[in-house]
């Protein structure tokens, strides 16, 4: 199976000059900060074939493995990253532990556990997930990372509705890079797998990440050069893999 690399990733500010994200309906819940959305990327697949600095596994408490991403990962790592995870004592829901990736293609791989969603306190439910970004974060920049990609944790097994997780892990994402460490993180990735979470996404990121003028109709004096890097997007775009027609957890 090929891996796809960093640059092979579509950012926020691509997808809007690809017509892929379109500015939100709303008024923004944040300003628009085009080095911000060239620092956010959205892809859909499997988040083991990413080459990225760090991979962001939805674990369980035990950290012993499970189905789902957490399959994925294992499988795709090889049984040295179950050895390693044996020796981390587990990890607490709302926090996260990292390991090296073994024989996937990313450098380390961080084992955050979500919560299951408890609709009686989502409140509870919502800080555990926020919890779960913003140390899976910190793990990568106190681990020299550049680059993170994250599963939408919790929204398979754990329940989360993924219209609700969205919003959690987005808003971890501007808060860190709007945050005094913002700039050590060269990419943060989003990495969906099923439609649900392609959905929600699309909706949620230009909420949190809306287009600057330059990517939103512009007027007549800039419309050529709009053009002229429109095609060269289409371009790169040409290049990218394609995203999965069919939900890949289905095949
Ligand atoms: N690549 C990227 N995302 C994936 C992949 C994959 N290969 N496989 C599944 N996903 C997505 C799911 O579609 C979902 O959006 O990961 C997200 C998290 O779903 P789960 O893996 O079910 O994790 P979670 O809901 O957090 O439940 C964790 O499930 O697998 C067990 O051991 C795990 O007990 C833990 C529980």
């Amino acid at each position: 199976m090929g891996t796809i690399s960093l640059s092979e990733i579509p950012s926020v500010s691509l997808l809007y000059k690809l017509g892929k994200l379109t500015a939100p309906t709303a008024t923004p819940l944040h300003p628009p900060k085009a080095s911000h959305n060239d620092r956010v990327g959205l892809i859909r697949g499997d988040i083991t074939q990413l080459r990225v600095g760090a991979i962001v596994n939805a674990a369980n408490r035990s950290l012993m493995g499970g189905g789902g991403v957490d399959g994925a990962i294992h499988r795709a790592a090889g049984p040295r990253l179950l050895a390693e995870c044996f020796t981390l004592g587990g990890c607490e829901t709302g926090s996260a532990k990292i390991t090296r990736a073994y024989d996937l293609p990313c450098d380390r791989v961080i084992h955050a556990v979500g919560p299951v969603y408890d609709a009686l306190s989502p409140e509870r439910a919502r800080a555990a997930l926020e919890g779960c970004y913003t140390r899976s974060l910190e793990l990568a920049v106190e681990n020299k990372c550049r680059s993170i990609a994250f599963s939408a944790i919790s929204t398979g097994v754990y329940g989360y509705p993924s219209d609700e997780a969205a919003p959690v892990a987005i808003a971890a994402a501007r808060k860190f890079l709007d945050g005094p460490h913002g700039y050590k993180m060269d990419k943060i990735v989003f990495c969906t797998f099923e439609m649900k979470d392609v959905q929600a996404y699309n909706q949620t990121l230009p909420k949190y990440f809306p287009p600057t003028e330059a990517a939103v109709g512009p007027d007549e004096t800039t419309k050529a050069e709009e053009k002229k890097e429109t095609e060269q997007a289409n371009a790169v775009a040409a290049e990218l893999p394609s995203v999965p027609k069919s939900d890949p957890s289905q095949s």
